[in-house]
């Protein structure tokens, strides 16, 4: 297969990271959770108590981090200065700050490149919210993955630890956070006008791949 560029966006809970991870299999490349990304300077502002809303200390603060890919077999891990942060970014407090402060220019300015970068070589899955419209515009295949509310927290919930959280509560969260990021100025989530968009609030892992695979072609 020639390099190709291949996103999926979508909101929380969707499925992109079990579908990228097994279209990424099935394809025999890498996949990109660039959430992770977003996660983890959320992660990083709290483990160093930064004033993220004063420009000049976020600005310092993005040119100081080192985060970067790591991929082992069909995993993807997230490192900060060398160490393995991919477990840590996973709580429901590090999704709304990684929410609010990816609505910063200056954030999603200096994840650019990282981003970008990883595209430039290898034949790719990337997951997001912009991967499409913003990051990768002239994409090989675009795909929009969504579900009905009920089921992307219904999916969240059976995820989670037991006793983590309630079914309403990740339901009240996923819709405020999806909330954030598609009324956002900077690369709000929505489709890009040549994504194919696919619902799988009925369809299992594998029908969405065989979809997604029958398009790519
Ligand atoms: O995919 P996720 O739930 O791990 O993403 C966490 C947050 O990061 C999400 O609420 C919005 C933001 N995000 C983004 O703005 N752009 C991306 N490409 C990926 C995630």
């Amino acid at each position: 297969m020639a390099h190709k560029i291949i996103t999926i966006d979508g909101p929380a809970g969707a499925g992109k990271t079990t579908v990228s991870k097994a279209l990424a299999k099935a394809l025999g490349c890498i996949y990109v959770d660039t959430g992770a990304l977003y996660r983890g300077v959320a992660y990083e502002i709290r483990n160093r108590r930064i004033n993220w809303k004063d420009e000049a200390v976020l600005d310092t603060f993005l040119s100081d981090i080192d985060l970067q890919f790591t991929t082992t077999g069909d995993d993807c891990l997230l490192t900060s200065s060398g160490t393995d942060i991919s477990g840590v970014i996973r709580t429901g407090d590090i999704s709304m700050l990684a929410s609010d402060v990816s609505a910063h220019p200056l954030v999603r300015q200096a994840l650019l490149d990282i981003q970008r970068n990883i595209g430039k070589t290898r034949t790719a899955v990337f997951e997001g919210r912009d991967m499409g419209t913003v990051v990768f515009p002239n994409a090989d295949c675009k795909f929009f993955l969504t579900a009905d509310l009920k089921i992307r927290s219904r999916r969240r919930y059976d995820e989670t630890q037991p006793g983590n959280n309630d079914l309403e509560t990740i339901e009240k969260e996923m819709a405020l956070r999806d909330h954030n990021d598609s009324i956002r100025k900077e690369s709000p989530l929505k489709p890009a006008d040549d994504a194919v968009y696919i619902d799988s609030t009925h369809l299992s892992v594998d029908q969405v791949v065989t979809k997604m695979i029958a398009f790519i072609g």
